[in-house]
Order: C-alpha cells, then structure tokens, then sequence
C-alpha cells in the first residue's frame, strides 16, 4: 500500500469519527497538506451535514470553497468544535511537529480555539523521540539572522527555508539536528525569543486524538491513552 492511500485511509476513517459530531450550527476547523486534502476530499459530499469551515491557510481555504463549503473567517466564530490535520511527527503523548507547509501559525492558531484536535497521518510519522523532522519556526523577516543565533545557542542548527513566505508574510527557519527530549520547555523557550512568530511544536496544545495509518489498518490513539484499540503502542 503507498503512503498515498495510506493518506486516503487516515482521512477516511477521520471522517467516520467525527462524522456524530456534526450538526447544523458546526463549524469545522481543516488543516493543511496532502493528508487534510485528502480530508477535504472525504468530506465534501458531507457538506450538508455542518455550517461551513475555518481553514489553516491560504490553500486550505480555496480547496474547501472548490468543494462548496463555506470558509468562515475566524474572527466570525466563537467555536471550532473539530480540528482536523496532518502532521509531520507524532510521540506517545501526541505531541506534534507540524510546519513542515509552512502553515504552523494558523494551525496552531485553530488548534488553540478547536475543542478536539484530531491529528491524521501514516504510522511513518510516530516516533519516540521528535526532532528527525526539521522543526518549523516562523520568523518576522527583520529577525531571521538573530533568531538563527539564538538557535544555535540553543544547539540547533537553523535552516532558513530559501523562498518560502508564509501567508503571514513571515520566513521559516527549519532546525536541524535536534533530539527533543522536552517539546512542552522548548516550545515555550522558542516562543519567548522576540522576533519568533510561533513554532511547529504543538505540545503545550497537543492532539487530542491520534489516528495512524499502516497497511495493517487505521489505528486511534488518545491523549486519555496511547495504547490503540487492538492493544498495541505505536
Ligand atoms: C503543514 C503541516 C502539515 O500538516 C504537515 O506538514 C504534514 O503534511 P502532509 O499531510 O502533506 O504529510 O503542518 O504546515
């Protein structure tokens, strides 16, 4: 099975779970990426069954108005009542690594107001340990060199993401090289270096809900319990 109809399986089987949760009045938040695209995709013929939509981006927004759901600024909206996204690493406390498209800001932004983040992937991105991926930081332009020295007091090793503006209008500096033994403190330390925009790591918020796909099946993990339905950790 390729990690495409992995992507298919994982949207799908968001879709079933949240699927009692809509009503009329129900604004949706919707991620960014291949996998909350093929998110959008499972959900359009269900447009009937909810008011319309918050998205994370820019791209996010012009897919769920191609496929006829109303995107909601969220200045418009008091609740999100479900968070659906991808993310580019997960551990066992379904702490996040997400930015990997450049769209950290917002998503972190409607994960803050979302009342259940369900996080959507395949099983190649569970991990003991974050860090392998490159972690996400959005810089105000002007800051971008003083951030990067920052960062290497750190121990990392800054990346600037050449060419990428970010809907915000801001840079991405990716760091490289960093095992992430305490997402929660360095999620908070990047957050407090001025010029930092917001970071990738979503531990101070993390996913509520964990689904993982692998050619064995969709497995569900939850922040109440890492251990998925047929017993096994990821
Ligand atoms: C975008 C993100 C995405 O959720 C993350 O990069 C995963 O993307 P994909 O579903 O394409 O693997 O955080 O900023």
């Amino acid at each position: 099975m390729n990690q495409d109809q992995l992507k298919q399986n994982v949207a799908e089987a968001a879709l079933k779970y949240i699927l009692p949760d809509l009503h009329a009045d129900t604004i949706i938040g919707v991620g960014t990426g291949s996998t909350a695209n093929k998110f959008i995709e499972a959900l359009a013929p269900h447009k009937s069954r909810f008011l319309g939509a918050v998205a994370s981006s820019d791209a996010t927004a012009e897919l769920l108005r191609a496929a006829g759901i109303e995107v909601f600024d969220l200045n418009q909206v008091t609740q999100i009542a479900v968070y659906v996204d991808g993310a580019d690493e997960a551990n066992k406390k379904l702490h996040l690594i997400k930015g990997g498209g450049a769209a950290l800001t917002r998503e972190k932004i409607v994960a803050a107001v979302a009342k259940k983040f369900v996080c959507i992937a395949d099983s190649s991105k569970g991990v003991e340990v974050l860090g392998r991926f490159p972690l996400p930081v959005e810089v105000i332009p002007m800051a971008r060199s003083y951030v990067a020295r920052e960062i290497v007091a750190l121990g990392g090793n800054p990346v600037w993401r050449e060419g990428v503006t970010t809907d915000n209008g801001n840079q991405i500096i990716d760091i490289h090289d960093m095992a992430i033994e305490d997402p929660e403190a360095l999620e908070q330390t990047l957050n407090d270096i001025v010029g930092v925009v917001s970071n990738g790591l979503f531990a101070r918020r993390p996913a509520d809900v964990l689904m993982l796909a692998s050619a064995e099946g969709v497995k569900t993990f939850s922040t109440m319990n890492t251990v998925s339905q047929d017993g096994n950790y990821f």
